[in-house]
């Protein structure tokens, strides 16, 4: 099993590469292949979702949107009023990120970071982290979410993968393959074990939406500080 330190260079290595190519594609707005197309889709709907959620939360001070990607919640969090740090382990990310955010006449309202999520130690009052963590296998999600979590004043909103016994041997059918012919791993995990702890850094899941489209399956959840 690899270090978390490793999993991240990975993962850095990854988005700052050939997979900036492919996920800024995805979150683009070109046409794409019809398995790419639907990962769009669900993930659109996700953070349909999520923005969703925001409107009954408290009076909009301050968010973290850790693992920013592209930037796509960060604009949806200053839209609705909050004074937003964007971090991302990977550069390219975070320039597209500031990029998005000037060309949205936005830049005053969002600072974007070069962070990994355990670098960051400043708490706001809602902290997004949406398909980072499906990236990570125990026990360096837990330790991740953790972390996320004590970032969090108010509310967290959260994707993760869920546990299937159908997608865990597929998983395994895909470990025969080499390295070189695999894209990203997906890191399912239970219910249960995200609840759970959650709850040890003291959140009260309070929503919780399956998001499934044929190729993107997400579990969104919005934990909240009791
Ligand atoms: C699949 S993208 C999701 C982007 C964005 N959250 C969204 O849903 O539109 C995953 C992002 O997580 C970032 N990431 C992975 N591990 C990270 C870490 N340890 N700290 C910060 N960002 C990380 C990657 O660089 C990548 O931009």
């Amino acid at each position: 099993m690899l270090e978390i330190s490793q999993h991240k260079a990975q993962l850095r290595d990854y988005f700052n590469g050939l997979g900036f190519e492919r996920w800024s594609a995805i979150y683009g707005n070109a046409p794409l292949s019809l398995v790419r197309q639907s990962i769009r889709e669900g993930h659109n709907r996700m953070l349909a979702v999520a923005d969703a959620w925001l409107a009954d939360q408290p009076p909009p001070t301050t968010a973290l949107d850790v693992g920013c990607g592209v930037g796509l919640f960060s604009l949806m969090l200053a839209r609705r009023g909050y004074r937003v740090r964007a971090a991302d382990i990977a550069p390219q990310m975070v320039a597209a990120t500031q990029q998005a955010a000037a060309e949205a006449g936005l830049s005053d309202r969002i600072e974007c970071i070069e962070a990994d999520i355990e670098s960051l130690r400043e708490p706001a009052q809602v902290v997004a982290c949406f398909d980072v963590l499906i990236h990570y296998p125990q026990p360096a999600f837990g330790q991740l979410c953790t972390h996320l979590a004590n970032l969090t004043e108010q509310t967290l909103l959260l994707t993760y993968a869920p546990y299937s016994s159908l997608l865990a041997a597929l998983h395994r059918i895909g470990g025969w393959f080499p390295h070189s012919q695999r894209r990203t791993e997906i890191q399912m995990i239970r219910d249960q074990e995200v609840v759970s702890m959650l709850a040890r850094a003291g959140l009260r899941v309070r929503r919780v939406q399956p998001i499934r489209s044929r190729f993107y399956h997400v579990t969104l959840i919005e934990a909240n500080r009791a």
